[in-house]
């Protein structure tokens, strides 16, 4: 049985995610830059909200498989520091927006925007953020990685959009769920490893091949996240944790559950969902755990970061490829 013991600590995580950024350190430095100076306002009050986005890193996934795979395919150029911004400012705008919706209360580790300047502010620094990511992204000489980022941010919004439709419903089945997951998240991933490979002048079955990579690595870390939700512990993942279940928003391990369970447990299970109140998520950990349906999740996650893997080996060989072949597998198992 899977324990959530066996979830890696947070220094093991952050070791691990380090050594793996090694080699794009520089990179990821000069894109923060054209992030901070893209969003600078003249007013004191803007400017305040801008520095909360910019003083407080993620794990900048984004960047990272972006110049990843432009190192795998040829090598960085200045394009790529320009669209590593870009897509942190669009996955950025994303989450300042999923706060709201999920009322959470903590991100990275410090109060969300939310919840210290109220949801207008909120609302207002997402469309901030989306708005200078393609004000940026319109700098380079061509338009193609703005219909790119374009398209690709029309997808995640469909997705957060189907996952609000699905509140509630109890009776969401996989392949819905992967849908909505492949939308939200693994289209953005995606659309980095797209602009990395192309923009480093690979050909278009390396570009293709470097997308379904981001798209397959983008599902199996949002499964794990989803897990995250599930059992992890805020002060190591710096978020508020449990929406999902607040929300009333099914993730893989209780689709699982509710679709393998017994006629009785099911009964149990639908009714510990619809009450939502503290506690739940303590029994239901239980519950999960026990049937084997955590087990399950990470073991599709573990398939979708296999499948990523596979589409790296088909590069040549090289430091990068190895690295994105490692992230793959560092993405499931995560403490934050
Ligand atoms: C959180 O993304 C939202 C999801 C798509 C799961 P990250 O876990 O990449 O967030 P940061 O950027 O590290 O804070
Ligand atoms: C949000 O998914 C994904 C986005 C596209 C913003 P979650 O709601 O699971 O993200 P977290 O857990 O709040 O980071
Ligand atoms: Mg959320
Ligand atoms: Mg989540």
């Amino acid at each position: 049985m899977v324990s959530s013991t066996l979830l890696p600590s947070a220094e093991e995580s952050k070791l691990r995610l380090n050594a793996l950024y090694g080699p794009i350190g520089r990179d990821l430095q000069i894109s923060e830059k054209i992030f901070a100076e893209e969003l600078g306002s003249r007013y004191e009050f803007v400017q305040t909200l801008v520095d909360h986005a910019v003083s407080l890193r993620g794990k900048q996934l984004r960047p990272a498989l972006l110049f990843l795979t432009a190192q795998a395919c040829g090598g960085v150029s200045p394009s790529h520091h320009i669209l590593a911004a870009v897509v942190e400012m669009i996955h950025t705008a994303t989450l300042v927006h999923d706060d709201i919706l999920d009322e959470s209360q903590v991100r990275r580790h410090s109060q969300t925007v939310n919840a210290a300047w109220g949801n207008e502010t909120a609302v207002l620094l997402g469309d901030y953020l989306f708005t200078h990511a393609f004000h940026l992204a319109a700098s380079l000489e061509t338009t193609l990685a703005c219909r790119w980022i374009g398209h690709a941010t029309n997808l995640v919004c469909e997705g957060e959009m189907m996952q609000v439709h699905h509140r509630g419903n109890l009776d969401l089945d996989e392949s819905s769920y992967f849908e909505i997951i492949e939308g939200k998240t693994a289209v953005l991933t995606a659309v980095a490893c797209r602009l990395g490979a192309h923009f480093a002048g690979a050909s278009e079955v390396k570009v293709a091949a470097m997308e379904a990579y981001g798209r397959d690595l983008g599902v199996a870390f949002q499964i794990a996240d989803d897990v995250l939700d599930l059992l992890g512990d805020e002060k190591t993942s710096g978020k508020t944790l449990g929406t999902d279940l607040e929300k009333q928003k099914l993730t893989l391990p209780l689709i699982h559950l509710l679709e393998n369970g017994s006629p009785d447990e099911v009964r149990r299970i639908r009714a510990l969902v619809a009450d939502g109140s503290d506690g739940v998520r303590h029994t239901l950990r239980s519950l999960l755990e026990a049937s084997g349906s955590l087990d399950y999740a990470w073991q599709k996650a573990e398939e979708f970061a296999d499948s990523a893997r596979a589409r790296a080996a088909s590069l040549p060989p090289s430091p990068a490829r190895e690295i994105l072949m490692n992230l793959a597998r560092y993405v499931v198992r995560r403490s934050f």
